[in-house]
């Protein structure tokens, strides 16, 4: 993630991917009334390590870890971090790629999480994924209006006759002349290609869009079109997304909420405002140093650049309590001994670190280590009595802590 990639020369003068995006569309809007469309309650997926000679499991890739949030009706949640944090994973669990090994995920009354394939394969219509790489994710083979038409065939939604006629329909909605769909994806641009992926996720009218970094593998002016037609797509659908990115600035205009993921787990979650302007963890604020014109934006001033040092940990042995402490700027004892609960410090926020703070105003003392009955340290505390139901909720809560006014806050 470098300035570079946030950057685009236009006219001789440097315009921001934000500026870009936001010269057409508006930001979108939290719906913060509409009722969820999916509830994920500590979600994890383990996968296994076997050894090649024995075929015994020697190990697990703790690969998502106890992650829960909420996509409203119609509305769009970010999650996003660096490579290997467990992104794809969780998308590719809510498209049941994969059986979770524990937690739910309940989608109109049902747990996807429990569902049999048979069970899955009705609802399969409602939740569509948006792939990373409109390469190799469109068979060269086929023409566009076999793509576009394989979903309208499988499950059977138009008559045969209609076939056509309802792609091009489609074609049109993405922005692709209707009269391309005998072409091959070869004959189309990356962005192009990519509004194929979008017509062929849009076929079934879903209401539920997995897009898993779509727009990651584009130039950023190309980045910025894709993302609009995906906001107008929203409005005139009214469909949900899961949109995830590894860099803040692509989900900054489209997700009015936003989960940070680390190492399999989330490590602050909130709204707009919450994350952009006042990210309380430093994982979050490097994350943000490195798309200095958000930030401009927001306050106006620019900020030093944090450079986050080494790679993201192995999740097949993940550091001891905090898992981001091995790169932390302000780690101390205690987040080797204890995993910081997410705590609920806003409205609409939540963060996992026991010197939770604005940057450059974190605490000195854990401000967890009461809640875990601990000292300073980490180390017990016979005096302290610990708070023992920190469990990982999805949502928001009507009361939270105030970490400025050192009270107990309400909605
Ligand atoms: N099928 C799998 N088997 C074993 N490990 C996996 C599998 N899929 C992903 N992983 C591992 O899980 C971790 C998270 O991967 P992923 O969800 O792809 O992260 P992201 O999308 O954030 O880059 C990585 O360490 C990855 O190597
Ligand atoms: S808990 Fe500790 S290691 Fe983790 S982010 Fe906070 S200060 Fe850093
Ligand atoms: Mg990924």
């Amino acid at each position: 993630m470098t300035d570079e990639t946030t950057d685009v020369v236009q006219d001789g003068e440097v315009t921001s991917f934000t500026e870009l995006v936001g010269q057409t569309h508006a930001a979108a809007e939290l719906k913060a009334d509409a009722e969820p469309i999916l509830t994920v309650e500590n979600l994890r997926m383990y996968f296994p390590i076997r050894s090649s000679l024995l075929k015994r499991t020697i190990g697990q890739v703790q690969a998502v870890d106890g992650v829960s949030f909420v996509v409203p009706k119609g509305g769009s949640l970010g999650l996003v971090g660096e490579s290997g944090c467990g992104k794809s994973t969780t998308g590719q669990l809510i498209t049941r790629l994969y059986k979770p090994t524990g937690g739910s995920m309940q989608f109109e009354g049902q747990d996807l999480a429990q569902l049999s394939n048979r069970q899955m394969r009705p609802l399969r219509r409602d939740i569509q994924m948006i792939f990373q790489d409109p390469y190799s994710s469109l068979n060269p083979r086929h023409t566009v209006g076999s793509i576009v038409g394989t979903p309208l065939r499988v499950h059977d939604v138009v008559p045969r006759s209609k076939t056509l006629a309802r792609v091009q329909e489609l074609l049109e909605v993405v922005g692709l002349n209707p009269e391309h769909y005998n072409r091959y994806p070869n004959e189309f641009s990356g962005g192009q290609r990519q509004r194929i992926g979008i017509a062929r996720a849009l076929a079934l009218q879903p209401k539920l869009m997995v897009a898993d970094e779509p727009v990651s593998a584009l130039d950023v002016s190309i980045q910025a079109q894709v993302i609009n037609l995906l906001q107008d797509i929203q409005k005139e659908f009214d469909v949900a997304f899961l949109f995830i990115a590894h860099d803040l600035a692509v989900v900054h205009h489209f997700c009015p909420e936003v989960a940070v993921m680390y190492l399999g787990k989330i490590v602050e979650i909130g709204d707009r405002e919450s994350i952009y302007s006042n990210a309380h963890h430093p994982y979050t604020q490097a994350l943000l140093s490195a798309v200095p014109d958000i930030k401009q934006a927001v306050t106006g001033e620019r900020r030093e650049r944090i450079r986050l040092t080494g790679e993201v940990p192995s999740p097949i042995d993940p550091p001891s309590g905090c898992r981001f402490r091995t790169r932390c700027p302000i780690a101390q004892e205690i987040c080797a001994r204890h995993e910081p609960p997410l705590l609920q410090i806003g409205k609409r926020h939540k963060v996992a670190c026991h010197f939770a703070g604005r940057l450059g105003e974190h605490p000195r003392e854990p401000l967890t280590a009461r809640l875990l009955g601990v000292d300073a340290s980490g180390q017990p505390d016979p005096g302290a009595s610990p708070v023992t139901d920190l469990v990982e909720q999805p949502g928001y809560a009507d009361t939270w802590f105030d970490l400025d006014q050192k009270t107990i806050g309400r909605a």
